[in-house]
């Protein structure tokens, strides 16, 4: 006998759905980026010529990961590696990350600091799991990439530091010195996504200092975290690099959770291996929740990763080539939309720095956001998000590009289309 579950279930499904959940799952807001992008999705499978610059993520016949991934994953599974691995990682891979932290970026943890997982987020929700009561202060800037949602999750008194195009986005130490007064997280993310701009490392040793000195102030009071997410490092063009904050002030190590991927710098978002690089005292606290969430990647993914960065010539081959495609797509969008700002548009852009974004604006005169982008959406065929998506709600006309899932090829005649498109906007209002 076969059971028809919908049969016995109730008709309205969304109001038993509001009872069934707590009070944070019911209040949880689904990502306004995947439902855009999921609109855009439905318009190319009509027919309609759309160029998505929605995904944070890569199309593989434009970014296909490092062949040794897809080598190693393949020869692992061939010898059967296909039970658990432990769940803080495989010690090859945990091993192989400290020394990749070690060799680029001269920060010494040891295998002891690393926690393997499945992907970014489990770490990232980790961190949040790991140092926030509910009721805390938390602290971030605008915009800002889903840190709404776990501070919702986590029910923290969540504080967003606003931020302006002048400072690229980010806050400044005075800012950040303020609002970290009595805080439990600071989340920062460099490169930026959704700005695709690069934190000035004065700056960042500013901020560094300022949680150094309020936790000084604490005493025996529990410190100011800060996760520092920069799963985009490897992506910075060569004149805008890295730093770590540890890097920079040592001494602010002890408050630090670093949190890295494959996702982005290997364009492996499918792959999911990720890992935090934390002091190593708190290390078992984050193997033990990410074991408790069962969020460990898998292991011929594992061991691939480990192969990967344990070549030190394949990793920087490949970061020469990928680092090399994400700029040119990047340049070609910035200098077509500074051409026509120059011929008098109301568009604007930032120098691209690093991610696989471009912060873009138009600035059309009573028009919000959302009546802009789907103009673009609609006449230009451009498949934009706007930052309201990233938490900023005034509409400033500024929307977010990502170059991931696009060729060099579909560049120009998407210019072309934008000019016509916000030339006719213009002149019709
Ligand atoms: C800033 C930032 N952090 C973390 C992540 C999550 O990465 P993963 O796909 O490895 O979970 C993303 C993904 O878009 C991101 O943009």
């Amino acid at each position: 006998m076969t059971v028809e579950i919908n049969a016995h279930l109730p008709s309205d499904t969304e109001s038993a759905t509001r009872s069934a959940v707590t009070e944070v799952v019911a209040g949880m807001k689904g990502s306004k980026i995947l439902a855009i992008a999921s609109s855009v999705r439905a318009m190319i499978a009509e027919g309609r010529e759309v160029c998505n610059l929605t995904v944070g993520d890569f199309k593989p016949s434009e970014f296909p990961v490092p062949s040794i991934l897809v080598d190693e994953t393949k020869a692992a599974l061939g010898r059967g590696e296909t039970n658990y691995p432990p769940s803080d990682g495989l010690p090859v891979l945990r091993e192989a990350i400290a020394t990749l932290y070690k060799r680029d970026l001269g920060l010494d943890y040891g295998m002891e600091g690393v926690v393997v997982c499945s992907g970014a987020r489990p770490v990232l929700y980790g961190t949040w799991q790991l140092f926030t009561n509910p009721g805390d202060k938390t602290v971030s800037f605008l915009p800002a990439w889903n840190v709404g949602y776990y501070a919702h999750l986590c029910q923290t008194d969540h504080h967003f530091i606003g931020t302006t195009p002048e400072t690229n986005f980010f806050p400044t130490v005075d800012q950040v010195r303020e609002a970290i007064r009595g805080a439990r997280l600071l989340v920062m993310n460099s490169p930026l996504n959704p700005t695709g701009t690069v934190i000035d490392p004065e700056v960042l040793k500013g901020i560094a200092h300022a949680i150094v000195e309020e936790n000084r102030s604490r005493g025996d009071a529990p410190p100011c975290m800060l996760m520092w997410d920069a799963v985009y490092w490897q992506l910075t063009k060569d004149e805008y690099p890295y730093h770590s904050p540890v890097q920079l002030v040592p001494e602010v190590a002890p408050y630090v959770v670093h949190i890295d991927a494959i996702s982005k710098g290997f364009a492996a978002t499918g792959l999911r291996v990720g890992w935090a690089v934390l002091p190593p005292y708190l290390q078992p606290k984050m193997k033990a929740l990410i074991g408790h969430m069962g969020a460990w990647a898998g292991r011929p993914e594992q061991i691939a990763t480990a192969a990967l960065l344990n070549n030190a010539e394949a990793m920087g081959e490949y970061n020469q080539w990928i680092k090399s495609e994400v700029d040119a797509r990047l340049d070609a969008l910035y200098a077509g939309i500074m051409d026509l700002k120059e011929s008098g548009l109301p568009v604007d852009a930032i120098e691209p720095q690093g991610a696989i974004y471009l912060s873009f604006r138009v600035n059309l005169e009573g028009q919000s956001n959302e009546q802009i982008r789907s103009t673009l959406l609609e006449e230009a065929g451009m498949a934009v998000v706007p930052f309201q998506a990233f938490d900023l709600d005034e509409d400033s006309g500024w929307f977010r590009i990502s170059v991931g899932a696009i060729g060099t090829a579909e560049i120009p005649p998407l210019l072309n289309r934008l000019g016509a498109t916000i030339r006719r906007a213009t002149e019709s209002s």
